[in-house]
């Protein structure tokens, strides 16, 4: 089977599984239902819901008993980018390939659809079916990969960072929470949910976060290279806004340099431990090789 269509089998049972948590377009509101399903359901790539799966069977768990969890953390994810988008933050018009939902559906629906989809996902990832004790530490890991000392902490770093010189130091702060944390979080949590013991776990975690550093890194350079045609999402918006990017600091080829050495960084780390996957190389590569 090719690397997409190995992908694909993890990915289908997220898509099917939100499908069935996202509140129904009948449902009242029905305008904010239907607002979180369209940025939810859009065409991403679900590397974060993957990843958790992937965890969770490198432990020797079972892929769907941590669905509910992978959904919960790509509903984290979605509302994080529906916020990214606002003006406020980023402005942007673009997202899957689709009119971002601000502009879709407006900026106060688009506000309340991502407060909306952070409950689901608190309620979903409550809510799966396994030992109360890993379900709460799943929770503190998603909470805490979410807050201000992760996902949001990276958000404002960002913006506060635009039309400014930021040193290496700052740039790797950000890209560590804004991205790096939400994919150490869904590592770490196939692995607590798939009853690794607290080394495993960590080691799991800290590869999530390395991944998450290349991967935003990756975006940093596609965002200079590619067309928004390619990436379902504005190009070239970083140099526009002035954004702290990895381009910006070290130029393109160093970027690459640095992305692929901590998908090397991450991989070296795990067979350190002894866990191992038949997809990981090749899931820790597309974060960097990926065209969109
Ligand atoms: C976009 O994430 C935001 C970043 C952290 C770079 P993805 O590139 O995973 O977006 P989707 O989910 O595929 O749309
Ligand atoms: C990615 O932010 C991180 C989050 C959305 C939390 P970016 O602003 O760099 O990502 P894109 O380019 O909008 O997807
Ligand atoms: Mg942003
Ligand atoms: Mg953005």
């Amino acid at each position: 089977m090719s690397f997409p269509l190995q992908l694909k089998a993890y990915s289908e049972p997220v898509d099917a599984r939100l499908r069935q948590l996202l509140p129904s377009v009948e449902t009242p509101p029905t305008e904010l239902h239907a607002a979180m399903r369209y940025s939810c359901l859009a065409p991403g790539k679900r590397l974060r819901p993957v990843l958790c799966m992937v965890a969770a069977e490198s432990v020797g768990a079972e892929i769907h008993s941590v669905l509910d969890a992978a959904c919960a953390i790509e509903m984290v994810h979605c509302f994080s980018l529906i916020h990214d988008d606002l003006p406020a933050i980023d402005n942007d018009d673009l997202r899957r390939g689709v009119p971002t939902l601000h502009k879709k559906y407006g900026e106060a629906m688009a506000i309340l659809a991502g407060d909306a989809l952070f409950a689901l996902a608190l309620e979903s990832l409550s809510r799966s079916d396994q030992m109360a004790e890993r379900v709460v530490r799943a929770v503190q890991i998603l909470t805490a990969a979410s807050g201000s000392g992760g996902l949001v902490g990276g958000e404002v770093v960002d913006v506060l960072s635009e039309g400014k010189a930021v040193d290496a130091v700052t740039l790797d702060f950000i890209h560590q929470r804004k991205t790096g944390a939400l994919i150490g979080a869904a590592c770490e949590i196939g692995a607590v949910l798939g009853g690794a013991d607290r080394e495993v776990s960590k080691a799991l975690h800290l590869f999530g976060i390395q991944i998450g550093l290349a991967f935003q890194i990756a975006d940093d350079i596609l965002n200079e290279t590619s067309t928004a045609e390619q990436l379902g999402k504005s190009a070239g918006s970083d140099r526009e806004r002035q954004k702290a990017t990895y381009p910006s600091l070290y130029g393109l080829e160093q970027s690459r340099e640095k992305a692929e050495f901590a998908v090397e960084g991450a991989l070296a780390g795990l067979r350190s431990m002894g866990i191992v996957h038949p997809h990981v190389e090749e899931l820790a590569y597309y974060a960097i090789q990926r065209l969109q």
